[in-house]
């Protein structure tokens, strides 16, 4: 036996799985590293392996290289990944709760987004799919959704009638479109530079850091500065995979996403500013900046859309929603 031992390490294998095996984790996301969601999973990952020396390894894969949009939360269901963090407008399958993140012109800035998402409503929300085997285990942030097309025009609302727009997989977003006279059309993440850049669509919504990461400001003329919506994301786990886990690990990994959660979201806001001056300074797409009078145009086609999914999200939080811009 001692002999096939000493054989068995000098070929490099092992007989038998130590004991104390590492439990590896895999955390999947669509993004790049350097934005606000790409930042905290790092330092995710770096927060558990430090609190759980031995125990556990955290691999991070952005940019959608393990899943893309259309496989993750599946994927997460099946036990194939064991953290993802999708942007709030992409759990329509699983609740209709989630869309009141997407009404248009509900929050106005990110701190108020923060405010609700802090609120007894807002942290509710993360246990409201745990019947459908997902935990939300934490609100990350990244910021305001500006609008992007590949005209010169982008100014009021008039301007993107008839023009087609990517869209995340959101009904809401969908309705907003619409209401515009725009064309939507639901695409994965992974997809969208290139249907920017051969004109399957003419514009996009999101937030600096996407834009910036992903190079949309080279493929699009304008960049409106509309601060329409929110894109924000939740941290969502297997429900049945987190309960069975040892206390020690559920600890430290509880921990270790409530350190990553406060720096992710202390860290978002400069992130999409330090983007917005690149994207600038490249000068490549103009930026325009909108007036009172601009952001009141926008908002009176855009907000209509709200009567439509008030039912399904339920008017407490919406009022919940409202109640944290003041
Ligand atoms: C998008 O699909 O536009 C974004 O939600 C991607 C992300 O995760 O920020």
């Amino acid at each position: 036996m001692k002999l096939l031992v000493t054989l068995a390490a000098a070929l490099g294998f092992a007989l038998a799985a130590p004991a104390h095996a590492q439990m590896v984790i895999k955390f999947s996301h669509v993004v790049a590293d350097n934005t606000p969601k790409g930042q905290a999973a790092i330092k995710f990952k770096e927060l558990a392996e430090k609190k759980l020396p031995g125990k556990v390894t955290v691999q991070v894969f952005p940019s959608s290289q393990l899943f893309g949009d259309a496989k993750e939360l599946e994927a997460l269901l099946l036990g194939d990944v064991q953290f993802i963090a999708p942007s709030l407008s992409k759990f329509d399958r699983y609740t209709k709760k989630l869309q009141v993140f997407d009404l248009p012109f509900l929050f106005n800035d990110i701190d108020a987004v923060d405010r609700f998402q802090s609120s007894a409503q807002g942290k509710g929300l993360l246990e409201s799919m745990k019947s459908r085997g997902l935990l939300g285990l934490a609100y990350w942030h990244n910021g305001m959704k500006e609008l992007s097309t590949d005209k010169a025009q982008l100014k009021r609302p008039e301007d993107v009638k008839g023009l087609k727009f990517r869209i995340q997989a959101s009904d809401v977003l969908e309705a907003q479109f619409r209401a515009l006279g725009a064309n939507p059309q639901k695409m994965a993440f992974s997809e969208v530079y290139q249907a920017l850049q051969t004109g399957v669509v003419n514009g996009q919504e999101n937030t600096w850091s996407n834009i910036y990461s992903q190079k949309f400001f080279e493929v699009q003329k304008t960049i409106a500065e509309t601060n329409h919506g929110v894109i924000d994301y939740m941290v969502v786990t297997n429900a049945k995979w987190w309960d069975g886990l040892p206390a020690d690990v559920k600890k430290g990994l509880s921990e270790a996403m409530a350190e990553a959660t406060a720096y992710g979201n202390k860290i978002a806001n400069d992130i999409n500013e330090g983007d917005k001056k690149r994207i600038a300074d490249a000068g490549k797409a103009k930026i325009q900046t909108l007036s009172k009078e601009d952001v009141a145009a926008w908002r009176k086609v855009m907000e209509p859309v709200w009567k439509k999914f008030e039912a399904d999200i339920g008017t407490d939080l919406i009022a919940a929603a409202q109640k944290a811009n003041s």
